[in-house]
């Protein structure tokens, strides 16, 4: 356990135990960084009240306790103990860090079982920016939780089933089977579905058509199944090609849309009704979770069948939460989906609870995510109103990122995969740096801006230590002697390094991606400074020091990489 704040802690419990009884084994010792010291401890404040002492006297009897401290510690003002580390316990700890493979990013035991339900577009309409932030942070948590050692089942619950189907089946039978795929490949689901929808409205044996397609599809009529397929397969084709830019680990593998849990509706439906769990209501199959209610104080209801019969969004997560538990078996669920369905999980959640089908140790999370906005901090979409065409908008990103180098003198294929990685790298990393839950405006001038807590900022941070390494002329990997933290740059930058296995463990409990980017971007600060003052391989720098600062460099290239690559963020060699 390398986190220092961490290991404080257990020492300043150890501490009041001795002093005050072991009674106080467990207090919080309130360890916060400090302007004043390397942290802060004011757990005498709120102890003095309890054992009647001044804090200052508590203060200081923690401080006896503590005369075998790897540092110095200090009783202020009314009783605050500033404690600083020693040098010797940092550089011991920052070597032990450089030594290990995982960098002090421990394994969760005993490991769990995590369904990521994420990206999850809909195949009636175009994939959109909203589901880019969906795609980019569900991909992250994945990754997180599959390097902690938890077995993941990512699980993209596409919108594929429903009754839009019948209208698309009658308008791909009517431009033809190639046409319909080629247009859907190149992403053009939200044209074909316009055109459907046209028809729809304006043609009646066009409708008459598509409704009774909706009947044929749902009584799994094997030609209406087979143009189905022929529709979702050129549909998933694109997202695949997203997926890939946006290098997502998401397979066809991982597809587990809406239309999976179509043959388990009925017995959904007839459990619930027969536990009592959902009763009539106006002719529909409803829940009634307790707690909920509508602007008229009436019971809010979960529909579970409408009063024509017919399935719903309700229907199928209710199946799925079932699935989840029962046959995957597993411990967590994060749903990582548009705040806006926030009522939807909460009652879908107490109601399979109120089922008996999520039983307290499985977490069901829904890791809001919030709106993606355009510059006027209205819902993002094109000047003429329209939705934003995802590829335009990643192909605009790279465009950009190509601009950025294209001074560089790299070659054509190099500059390609370089603007490439850096583009990609503006859209995640923007995506993943504030909270989750928070809108955020879609800005790509900020996204590709190589200062401030950007993705080029990050991957010019490795890049300038993996220059430093060609210039010394040794890879980082060989870089292993011993570390040492001599001026205030490198003391500051090896001491904020020893918190990324706790940070990375606490990320991936409460699903926070964001919070990993503040601790990369605080790395990159932190080296930006060390560069200032501390150079390696300029002319006079002795060779000893030079090699301590490989060693620190080396080490924080790591961080900076494995961080990056567990948020999906691309790193090139090169920038
Ligand atoms: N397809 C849905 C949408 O775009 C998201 C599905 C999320 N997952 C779920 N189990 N409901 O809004």
């Amino acid at each position: 356990m390398t986190d220092p704040q961490i290991v404080l802690t257990e020492r300043v419990q150890q501490a009041l135990a001795r002093a005050f009884g072991p009674e106080h084994a467990d207090a919080d010792p309130l360890i916060r960084p400090s302007q004043f010291a390397d942290f802060q401890a004011n757990v005498a404040m709120s102890l003095a009240k309890r054992l009647r002492r001044s804090p200052r006297e508590v203060a200081e009897a923690i401080t006896a306790e503590l005369s075998d401290f790897p540092g110095t510690i200090e009783v202020s003002g009314p009783g605050f103990l500033n404690i600083t580390l020693g040098n010797a316990w940092i550089e011991a700890e920052a070597q032990q860090m450089l030594a290990d493979p995982r960098l002090g990013v421990g394994t969760i035991t005993p490991s769990q079982t995590v369904v990521i339900d994420y990206s999850a577009p809909n195949a009636a309409k175009e994939m959109h920016v909203g589901h880019l932030r969906t795609t980019i942070v569900g991909d992250s948590l994945a990754r997180l939780h599959e390097h902690l050692g938890n077995t993941v089942i990512r699980q993209n619950h596409l919108g594929d089933w429903g009754t839009p189907f019948g209208m698309l089946i009658e308008h791909l039978l009517d431009i033809g089977e190639q046409a319909a795929v080629e247009q859907l490949e190149a992403g053009q689901g939200t044209e074909f579905y316009q055109a459907a929808r046209a028809k729809f409205d304006g043609d009646e044996a066009f409708k008459t058509r598509a409704r009774a397609r909706v009947s044929t599809l749902q009584s799994g009529d094997p030609d209406t199944l087979r143009l189905w397929h022929v529709f979702m397969d050129a549909t998933v084709r694109f997202f695949n090609k997203v997926y890939d830019l946006l290098g997502v680990t998401l397979t066809d593998a991982d597809i587990a849309g809406e239309s999976m849990y179509n043959p388990m509706l009925q017995k959904t439906c007839d459990d619930l009704e027969s536990s009592g769990t959902a009763v009539i209501s106006e002719g529909a199959l409803c829940v009634f979770p307790p707690g909920f209610t509508g602007s008229d104080d009436k019971p809010l209801p979960l529909i579970i069948r409408k009063s024509d019969g017919g399935y719903g969004y309700a229907t199928t997560d209710m199946a799925a939460i079932r699935y989840r538990v029962n046959d995957l078996k597993t411990d967590r669920i994060l749903y990582v989906v548009g705040n806006e369905q926030a009522l939807h999980f909460q009652m879908v959640f107490a109601a399979a609870k109120q089922a008996g089908w999520l039983p307290e140790t499985t977490s069901a999370e829904h890791v809001r995510i919030g709106m993606m906005l355009g510059k006027d901090g209205r819902r993002f979409k094109t000047r003429s109103g329209e939705s934003v065409k995802l590829m335009d908008l990643l192909q605009e990103a790279v465009d950009r990122a190509a601009k950025l180098i294209e001074d560089r003198g790299y070659d054509e294929a190099t500059q390609r995969e370089i603007a490439h990685a850096v583009g990609m790298a503006a859209v995640k990393y923007a995506d993943l740096s504030v909270s989750h839950d928070s809108e955020y405006v879609f800005d790509l001038d900020r996204m590709v801006a190589t200062t401030g807590n950007t993705g080029p900022y990050m991957q010019y941070a490795t890049a300038r230590i993996r220059s430093i390494f060609r210039r010394a002329g040794i890879s980082p990997a060989d870089a292993t002697a011993s570390i040492v933290l001599a001026a205030p740059a490198e003391r500051a930058l090896g001491l904020h390094l020893l918190g990324f296995g706790e940070l990375v463990a606490q990320v991936t409990a409460d699903s926070e991606p964001h919070r990993l980017c503040a601790f990369l971007f605080q790395t990159a600060s932190l080296l930006s400074t060390f560069y200032e003052e501390c150079p390696v391989i300029k002319e006079g720098v002795d060779p000893e020091t030079r090699d301590h600062r490989l060693a620190l460099c080396a080490l924080t290239l790591r961080v900076l990489e494995t961080g990056l690559d567990l948020l999906g963020v691309p790193v090139p060699e090169r920038m």
